[in-house]
């Protein structure tokens, strides 16, 4: 269902480097001409060899900025590998940072929209899907408010809610279910636990262990941007407790 083939990813950061107010004024003055800029390049992903085969349940463990979140993203086609190839059989939706996507002045209905059209709904579906969505993540008296006044639960709530309304055929998750309430929670769960039947097969990156010992079926572990496990799940987190 996926191929990882010989995957290596490069960002490149830009420093700007001006030392003391005085020369950020005289920089500013001169257009920025005497800024000194460097770039670095850093590897966030090594070399990674792996396949997901249809069925599976698939888990991806690793410590704060190991390369998850970019693994995923280059899954998805967000970004692109620097080296190698990566093959997907399937329909793919990535449910990550959604929320980043919203637009704060608008309200939560016209971010709907918004999502919905970056996701590919046509605006007939979103006219079906709307009320579902308003429903689920109980912001009916929220609705129309600009997403810049809502509590980062709500925000949540509504990323979630958009994003798990496409069926792709892999689903790609990353850590959605954590945020929101006790009662939230419990709900986006088992909404989660239908889409997941459905799917052809899914991929979690999540820091809950509980969940990646009961959940998955296969594991594997991320560190430095390099794989260092692939396999059991049990095992694959206790290789992640040991690192
Ligand atoms: N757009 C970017 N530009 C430069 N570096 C980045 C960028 N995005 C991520 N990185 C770096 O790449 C590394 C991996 O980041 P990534 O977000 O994939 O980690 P992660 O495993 O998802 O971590 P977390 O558990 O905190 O979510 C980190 O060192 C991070 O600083
Ligand atoms: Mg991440």
């Amino acid at each position: 269902m996926i191929n990882i083939n010989n995957v290596s990813l490069a960002y490149t950061i830009h420093h700007e480097r001006s030392h003391s107010l005085k020369e950020k004024m005289i920089n500013l003055f001169h257009k920025r001409k005497y800024v000194e800029q460097s770039e670095e390049t850093f590897w966030a992903l090594k070399n990674l060899n792996f396949s997901v085969h249809e069925g599976e349940q698939f888990a991806i463990i690793g410590k704060n900025g190991a390369g998850k979140s970019t693994l995923l993203k280059v899954i998805s086609g967000i970004l692109k590998p620097t080296k190698g190839s990566v093959e997907v059989n399937g329909s793919i939706q990535p449910l990550i940072e959604i929320a980043a996507g919203f637009n704060p002045e608008f309200s939560g209905r016209e971010n709907i929209y918004l999502n919905g059209y970056m996701l590919g709904f046509s605006r007939e579906q979103l006219k079906a899907k709307e009320k579902e969505i308003i429903d689920f993540s109980e912001l009916e008296n929220f609705i129309d408010v600009p997403v810049k006044y809502y509590s980062s639960g709500m925000s949540v709530r509504l990323a979630f809610t958009i994003a798990t309304s496409v069926e792709p055929e892999i689903l790609l998750l990353d850590e959605m279910i954590s945020a929101g309430d006790a009662g939230f929670i419990k709900k986006a769960r088992s909404r989660m636990e239908s889409l997941v039947k459905r799917a052809k097969g899914v991929v979690i990156v999540s820091h809950d262990l509980q969940l990646v010992r009961e959940f998955a079926t296969r594991a594997v572990v991320i560190d430095k941007g390099e794989l260092v496990f692939d396999g059991d799940p049990n095992q694959a987190v206790d290789k992640y407790l040991n690192l």
